[in-house]
């Protein structure tokens, strides 16, 4: 009964927007099949941000974005609402995961110049997908607020202030006045909830949807004779058939095909479901042994409270405090700018044919470099902050 049922439902749908045709498509899909487990974590994101998406659908039952009732509602969540630990720490852990997930897949799609024609667009959009993640999961901690939350934001604040030309009126349109007042935190809570993440889904949307168009690049191992020197299987022969039927003309397009191909249903499917659920897993045990953060209640006026960034901005918090003075304004902007602006442009500084790692050895120490400074700055804010030695710090 019930698959007659599923199967008439689905003849239904088919007749009318051409189900098949659309699963077909998406699920048949060929993709490259060497080095397949590095091409899981796109749909780990995807699947965490629906996650997160869920999570903090939960907290809206109960969070208050007033600057009077805010942490008392988050504090409420943590400690009465039913199963409000779990809702709230997965949240809190799914946004470091997510943040972590996004710098594991953008160094996956680099060393694997995966890039490169025709696919500059899909790597543009990347870098705004992590600019858009990076931002939803810094508004989320402002609306704690606690004491954490107001220093970031008055940090926050003054960086979007110090941008030259827009700088001063884009900090009042976020701050709602002169000083900070409760319209900053429901404008902040505006962009967490609403701009940032909705943004972000389209985008991604947008950016899959370019992945499935294109095929899947793959990694450059995809693009060498395989060293098994095997004859194709009926199956990776079917796909490949496919993706140069899907791909209809790929010289034109500047479409390598991969020499060996599987079909995304159901082998990638297995190999994405095992590595998204192990990122679940770890998400899980977060949550059962670290509660998600709260500081005391705001003091602006304080003088003993010493102000820590989030983790991802430590490296920007130091770069701030060695520049600070005369090359306050470069530091704080134009220099994170013109860093984001050549991330964007990377697959236009390097467009050449060659995309073997050991061929584009300035590719990769443009990205050490970038790694080495981000790690270096990050771990001296924390030596400064928490107090341990790591090396000289101002
Ligand atoms: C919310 C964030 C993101 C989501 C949900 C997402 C999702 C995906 C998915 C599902 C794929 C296909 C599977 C895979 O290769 O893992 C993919 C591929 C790709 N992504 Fe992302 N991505 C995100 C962020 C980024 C970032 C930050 C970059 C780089 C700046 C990037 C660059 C690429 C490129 C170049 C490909 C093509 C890979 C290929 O064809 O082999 N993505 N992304």
């Amino acid at each position: 009964m019930a698959p007659r049922l599923s199967k008439r439902a689905f003849g239904w749908l088919d007749r009318r927007f051409g189900l098949g045709a659309v699963l077909d498509r998406l699920l048949n899909d060929p993709v490259p099949e060497r080095g397949g487990w590095w091409y899981t974590f796109g749909a780990a994101l995807f699947v965490l941000f629906l996650l997160q998406a869920l999570t903090g659908l939960f907290l809206l039952f109960y969070y208050e974005p007033t600057i009077e009732r805010a942490r008392e509602s988050v504090l409420y969540i943590q400690q009465e609402a039913l199963l409000g630990w779990a809702v709230r720490g997965f949240h809190y852990w799914n946004m470091v995961l997510l943040v972590a997930l996004v710098g594991i897949h953008l160094l996956r799609t680099f060393v694997s110049a995966a890039y490169k024609a025709p696919r500059e667009l899909t790597w543009v959009l990347g870098v705004l997908l992590l600019l858009l993640m990076v931002a939803t999961a810094y508004t989320g901690v402002i609306l704690r607020w606690d004491q954490a939350a107001y220093f970031d934001l008055v940090v926050g604040l003054r960086i979007t202030e110090l941008t030259p030309v827009v700088g001063p009126w884009l900090a009042e349109l976020w701050r709602g006045g002169e000083v900070i007042n409760p319209h900053s935190l429901l404008r902040t809570f505006a962009f967490h909830i609403f701009l940032f993440p909705l943004t972000l889904l389209a985008v991604a949307l947008v950016h899959i949807g370019l992945v499935v168009l294109l095929g899947q690049y793959g990694s450059w191992i995809n693009y060498e004779p395989d060293p098994s020197g095997a004859p194709l299987t009926e199956e990776q022969a079917a796909s490949r058939r496919k993706l140069e039927e899907e791909l209809l003309d790929p010289k034109s397009r500047k479409v390598n095909l991969p020499a060996r191909t599987t079909f995304f249903w159901p082998f990638h499917v297995f190999k994405e479901g095992v590595v998204t659920f192990g990122f679940f897993l770890l998400d899980l045990l977060l949550v059962l042994w670290f509660a998600a953060p709260i500081e005391g209640p705001v003091d602006p006026a304080t003088t003993e409270y010493a102000p820590a960034s989030i983790w991802f901005f430590l490296f920007f918090d130091q770069a701030l405090l060695l520049f600070a003075g005369t090359w306050l304004v470069p530091a704080a902007n134009v220099v994170p700018l013109l860093m984001v602006l050549t991330l964007a442009l990377w697959p236009w500084l390097d467009s050449g044919s060659e995309v073997r790692p050991s061929g584009r050895l300035a590719s990769l120490a443009f990205m050490l470099a970038l790694i080495g400074v981000i790690f270096t700055f990050s771990f001296m804010a924390a030596s400064r902050i928490y107090n341990f030695e790591f090396i000289n710090h101002p």
